[in-house]
């Protein structure tokens, strides 16, 4: 019978006789896959895996902090990159969702490719691949690397493309993966996480991304997501999170009338991602919530609950 600590013990041992001494890059997310991969190579090769933790400026408020923090608490040899301005430098007056995440597809290589060449001699790239990606990438026609790929066959592959590839969590399910977490005392702020789009707040922004608009939506989401904590329904929801609208409205403040931004807010459940229905929160912490947004975020006069589930209608807006 399969077990996490088992699969801890033979993995680990599989990792060391097959990388030895090499140095091993891994690209960290914070999300729970990734982060499991480090903590299982870190157990096996200790400071010979160089992680790197991208911020691609499209984050949670206070994530990419946070979250760094908490890795150096685990003693993961990581290095945090704030590649900010380079990915919303690249996104400027993009309206397009497909263009959003090919600009930040390629950004993301071009990174961490300059990056990965700052780790002198490395062989491997370790990736947090699950059984599930497998499965899709093999009957996809355009997952992840085939778009990763798409962008460089006119100049050749990256070199950290050209590594060999190690992915220790390549025959296991997502719950299977939470175990093995677990087992490695993996907090349960990362284990428990929410999935998290690799284009982040990009994709929630409707139409052309500027830095006012990032920030306004990360303090909507802020009080959202803290929200769900603080009243004991984070862990009910499979994923949440905000939009902000291309769209202004009409409001009154005093005497005055605003033309200002319109928010949605979005919680689903779902078992993969594939089929989500809305979650049925309380009306007494939407109208909490509701009220916190308008009166926290300026810019901000309107807040409505996505009540649609999918299919049709995506998780996400874009
Ligand atoms: P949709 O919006 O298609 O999303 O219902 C299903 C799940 O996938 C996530 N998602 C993405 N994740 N890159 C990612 O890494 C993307 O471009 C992307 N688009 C959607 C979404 O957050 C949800 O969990």
């Amino acid at each position: 019978t399969w077990t996490p600590d088992a699969f801890v013990e033979s993995t680990v041992a599989e990792l060391k006789a097959k990388i030895g001494t090499d140095k091993v890059i891994l690209g960290l997310s914070g999300g729970v896959d990734s982060t499991v991969a480090a903590v299982l190579l870190h157990k096996a090769i200790g400071k010979n895996l160089h992680c790197i933790f991208v911020n691609n400026g499209l984050l949670r408020k206070n994530e990419f902090e946070n979250v760094l923090k908490q890795y150096e608490g685990m003693g993961l040899n990581v290095k945090g990159v704030d590649a900010s301005a380079r990915f919303l430098d690249a996104l400027e007056g993009e309206s397009d969702p497909e263009t959003k995440r090919k600009t930040i597809g390629r950004v993301f290589i071009e990174v961490f490719d300059d990056e990965s060449h700052l780790v002198a001699d490395a062989k491997w790239l370790a990736q947090g691949t699950i059984y599930p990606d497998v499965i899709e990438s093999v009957s996809a026609t355009g997952g992840p690397s085939a778009t990763i790929k798409s962008h460089h066959n006119v100049g050749g592959l990256p070199d950290f493309m050209k590594l060999k590839v190690v992915e220790p969590l390549k025959m296991l399910f997502k719950d299977e993966v939470r175990r093995v977490g677990a087992s490695m005392n993996v907090g349960s702020e990362r284990l428990g996480r929410h999935p998290f789009p690799g284009p982040g707040l990009a994709i929630r922004i409707l139409g052309d991304i500027t830095r006012e608009k990032v920030a306004i939506l990360q303090e909507v989401d802020h009080i959202f997501i803290q929200g769900l904590r603080d009243w004991g329904l984070y862990d009910k929801v499979w994923q949440a999170g905000a939009m902000l609208l291309p769209v202004n409205s009409v409001g009154v403040m005093g005497d005055e009338r605003t033309y200002e931004k319109c928010v949605a807010l979005r919680a689903v459940e779902s078992t993969d991602g594939m089929t989500a229905d809305w979650v049925n929160l309380p009306y007494e912490f939407l109208q909490k919530t509701s009220n916190d947004i308008i009166n926290k975020v300026p810019g901000v006069n309107r807040v409505v609950y996505d009540i649609s589930s999918k299919p049709p209608a995506t998780i996400e807006w874009e």
